[in-house]
């Protein structure tokens, strides 16, 4: 049985505009059963357009394809049929690894690390010397309101606090594209405004996101553009705006108006032929109001042993495509803090050199894609314990340095 795939099927053939960071063209995923029938068609003939700097939101009911969706983007799954370029690359290009953060539906974080040694273990995943390690851990975590828990086993979390670490690993690499399946479920509110917070700072500075969810009102407040999907397809695309704009309704808002004013007015509009109109006072969100009653709380010094509300921005994440390199070296050197864990930086840096094909074949396990790409890559979130591709060697050593490293003065 003969499917549609070329092996260059999802090259692509037109050339791309330098702000296109991913482009789909009759993206198509089907899973097939054991006997190799085609079973569901999870994504059917998608065309998909996301432009450098947006926050792009694909939505729709579970079962519906976004997270497969994602997965092609990611080259963690080989498509059926149809094209997909991500950075003017092949998704699977080891290239793209390192411009990509990604936070899978289900976080796989190992619950004997604590936070501080699970982003550690990214960071070194990605080679990155000691002193930028410990300088973005450190911001990161406090960027996301763990660095309180930080020596706590990631096992101890609560569902949402899971989630900010793995926003936090999602970022270790300062991408250019960041993709989030799902990323605020399991989330309080005020967890949930946290990310929505970090979301929209990471826009700002020109970043390009992914973010997935059916949490409707989480994609309202943050995105600019959305598609909804429905069995495989992509139902509505467009500017948020536009598509929850009703066209056929007018709304005014003023201060307060005492009965006589508001008795007045619809007075004054009934008689330029407007009817079918109502006066009523607009509700704030339960967010707003939820999220306030807790900061007043806060205020008044009650404790809570989760995490705290996150801090400003992480200051390496770098503006914009164009904006890395030597000059976000330069900045977390220059901000970061003395470093009593200064490593010799011979020595760092003839690992780094001597690690390059392992650092592709790891980056690649990261995101899933490796090297070779095989035929179908069905399981490997890049959070998930490298059971086979790993490097153990790293926790290894991590758990091994743990004590050394609670040493007052390791
Ligand atoms: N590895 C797989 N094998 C078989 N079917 C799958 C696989 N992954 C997803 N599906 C099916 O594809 C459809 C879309 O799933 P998914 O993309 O996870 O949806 P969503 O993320 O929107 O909830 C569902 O019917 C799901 O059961
Ligand atoms: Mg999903």
């Amino acid at each position: 049985m003969s499917q549609a795939a070329t092996p260059q099927a999802d090259i692509p053939q037109a050339p791309l505009s330098q702000d296109m960071v991913v482009k789909c063209i009759g993206l198509t995923k089907v899973f097939k059963d054991f006997w190799l029938r085609n079973r569901v068609k999870a994504v059917n003939a998608i065309d998909l357009d996301i432009h450098r700097g947006e926050v792009f939101g694909l939505l729709g009911p579970n079962g519906s394809g976004k997270s497969t969706t994602i997965k092609l983007i990611l080259g963690l799954l080989h498509p059926t049929a149809g094209r997909i370029a991500v950075f003017g690359q092949h998704p699977r290009d080891v290239k793209n690894k390192q411009r990509i953060g990604y936070l899978p539906e289900e976080s796989y974080l190992y619950p004997f690390l604590n936070a501080y040694e699970t982003l550690e273990y990214y960071a070194r995943l990605f080679h990155q010397k000691r002193g930028i390690r410990k300088g973005r851990i450190d911001t990161l975590l406090e960027m996301v309101g763990l660095q309180h828990v930080a020596r706590r086993p990631i096992g101890e979390y609560s569902k949402g606090m899971q989630r900010k670490i793995g926003l936090a690993q999602a970022l270790i690499n300062d991408p250019d594209l960041l993709i989030l399946d799902e990323p605020t479920s399991g989330m309080d509110p005020i967890a949930t405004a946290d990310v929505k917070r970090v979301i929209l700072s990471l826009a700002e500075r020109g970043k390009t996101i992914l973010l997935c969810s059916h949490l409707l009102s989480d994609v309202e407040d943050v995105t600019d553009r959305v598609a909804i999907m429905y069995g495989g397809k992509i139902r509505r695309h467009g500017q948020i705006d536009d598509l929850l704009e009703q066209h056929d309704r007018t709304m005014i808002s003023t201060p307060a108006m005492d009965p006589q004013t508001e008795e007045r007015v619809i007075q004054a509009l009934e008689s330029q032929g407007v009817c079918d109109t109502s006066i009523a006072r607009p509700r704030q969100k339960l967010e707003t109001l939820f999220l306030n009653i807790v900061a007043e709380a806060q205020a008044s010094g009650a404790a809570t042993s989760g995490a705290e509300s996150g801090g400003k921005i992480a200051g390496f994440l770098a503006t914009g495509a164009d904006a890395r390199g030597d000059a976000v070296i330069e900045q977390l050197v220059a901000t970061r803090s003395t470093g009593s864990d200064a490593e010799h930086p011979s020595e760092s840096e003839l690992a780094r050199d001597e690690s390059k094909a392992h650092e592709d074949q790891v980056i690649g396990s990261l995101t899933g894609g490796a090297g070779a790409p095989g035929p179908e890559a069905p399981s490997p979130a890049p959070q998930t314990p490298p059971q086979e591709q790993a490097d153990t060697s790293l926790i290894d050593s991590l758990i091994q340095k743990k004590d050394e490293d609670h040493k007052p003065n390791g």
